[in-house]
C-alpha cells in the first residue's frame, strides 16, 4: 500500500494561515502541490507567509493572500470569492483562526466571551455555509475544523475557547451527516498546548490569571502532558494532509486529538 496523499492540483483556503498552525497547514498543503489561498487580518504578517511558502520547492502549485478578518460577515463572501476568481475550485477548506482569551472568569467581560464565539464559533460555521454549495455541485469536499482540547476537557481559566471549542465540536459532528450525501467530509482536529505565539500569549495570560510567572505557567502545563512535549505545528499540518486526502474517504464527522495524551477520556 503507498501513502501517496494525490493532493496535487486541488485548491485550499486556510484561514489564519499567516501565523502558527494555520501557516504550517498551508505550507504542507503547497509541498504537496495544492494552490493554497491564505486568509487573515494582518498585510504585512501575509506578505511574510507568502513568501515562506513560496520558498518551499513545489513546482506547479500556487499561494494567494486575502485580507480579510474573519469576524466580519462580509468577509467570509470576499475569502470564497477572491478563492474562486484565481483557483475556479474549492476542495479543502482549514477553519483555523481563532484567538479566544485566558483568564479568571470573573475579569471576564461578556465582550470577551462574545469576541471567542463570533471570530471562531460563527466564523468557522459561516465559511462552511460559504463553501459548501461549491463542493456540493462538484460532489467532493475536505473540509477540517482546527478546534481545541478544551471543547471536552473545560478550565475554569478559558470558558471564552472552552465554550466555542464545545459548540464547534457540536457543530462538526452535527453537519456531517448532512454533508456525507454530498461527499462532503468534516472533521475537527483538537490540538493540545501548541507551539505557536498564541501559545505565549496564553501562558502570559495564564500566568497573569494564577499570579504567577510566565516560566512557572509554562512548566505547570508542560507537567499535565504525559509524553512531555509540546506539539510542533507540523504535527497538526501532517493529520490534516491525511485528513483531506483520500486515504481518509471513509472518516468523517471525528475528532482526533493530538496533545501528548494530556485529556485522553474514555
Ligand atoms: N497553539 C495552541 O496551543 C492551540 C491549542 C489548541 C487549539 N488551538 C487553535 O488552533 C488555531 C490556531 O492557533 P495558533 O496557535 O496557530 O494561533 P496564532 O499563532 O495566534 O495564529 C493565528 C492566526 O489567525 C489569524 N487571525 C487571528 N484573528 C483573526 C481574524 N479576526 N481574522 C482573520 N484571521 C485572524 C492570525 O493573523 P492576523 O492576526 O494577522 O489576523 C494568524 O494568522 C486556533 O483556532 C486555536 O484556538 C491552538
Amino acid at each position: 500500500m503507498s501513502l501517496d496523499l494525490h493532493l496535487s492540483g486541488k485548491t485550499a483556503i486556510v484561514t489564519g494561515g499567516s501565523a502558527g498552525i494555520g501557516l504550517a497547514i498551508a505550507k504542507a498543503l503547497y509541498s504537496e502541490g495544492v494552490n493554497v489561498a491564505i486568509a487573515s487580518r494582518n498585510p504585512e504578517r501575509l506578505e511574510n507567509a507568502v513568501s515562506a511558502i513560496q520558498s518551499l520547492p513545489t513546482p506547479g502549485a500556487k499561494v494567494i493572500a486575502i485580507k480579510a478578518d474573519i469576524t466580519q460577515a462580509e468577509n467570509i463572501d470576499t475569502v470564497v470569492s477572491a478563492t474562486l476568481a484565481q483557483f475556479g475550485q474549492i476542495d479543502i477548506l482549514i477553519n483555523n483562526a481563532g484567538s479566544a482569551r485566558a483568564g479568571s472568569f470573573l475579569d471576564l467581560s461578556d465582550d470577551v466571551f462574545l469576541d471567542a464565539w463570533n471570530l471562531k464559533l460563527l466564523g468557522y460555521i459561516r465559511l462552511v455555509r460559504a463553501v459548501v454549495p461549491h463542493q456540493k455541485n462538484r460532489r467532493d469536499g475536505r473540509i477540517v475544523n482546527i478546534i481545541g482540547g478544551a471543547g471536552r476537557t473545560p478550565r475554569p481559566g478559558f470558558l471564552p475557547g472552552g465554550t466555542t471549542n464545545a459548540a464547534l465540536l457540536n457543530f462538526t459532528r452535527g453537519i456531517s451527516k448532512e454533508l456525507a450525501q454530498y461527499n462532503i467530509r468534516i472533521n475537527a482536529i483538537s490540538p493540545g498546548a501548541t507551539a505557536t505565539e498564541r501559545a505565549e500569549r496564553l501562558a502570559e495570560q495564564n500566568a497573569q490569571a494564577q499570579g504567577i510567572s510566565v516560566e512557572q505557567a509554562k512548566a505547570e502545563s508542560l507537567q499535565t502532558i504525559p509524553l512531555g512535549r509540546i506539539v510542533p505545528p507540523d504535527e497538526i499540518a501532517a493529520l490534516t494532509l491525511f485528513l483531506v486526502s483520500d486515504l481518509a474517504a471513509s472518516i468523517t464527522g471525528t475528532e482526533i486529538l493530538v496533545d501528548g495524551g494530556s485529556t485522553p477520556g474514555v
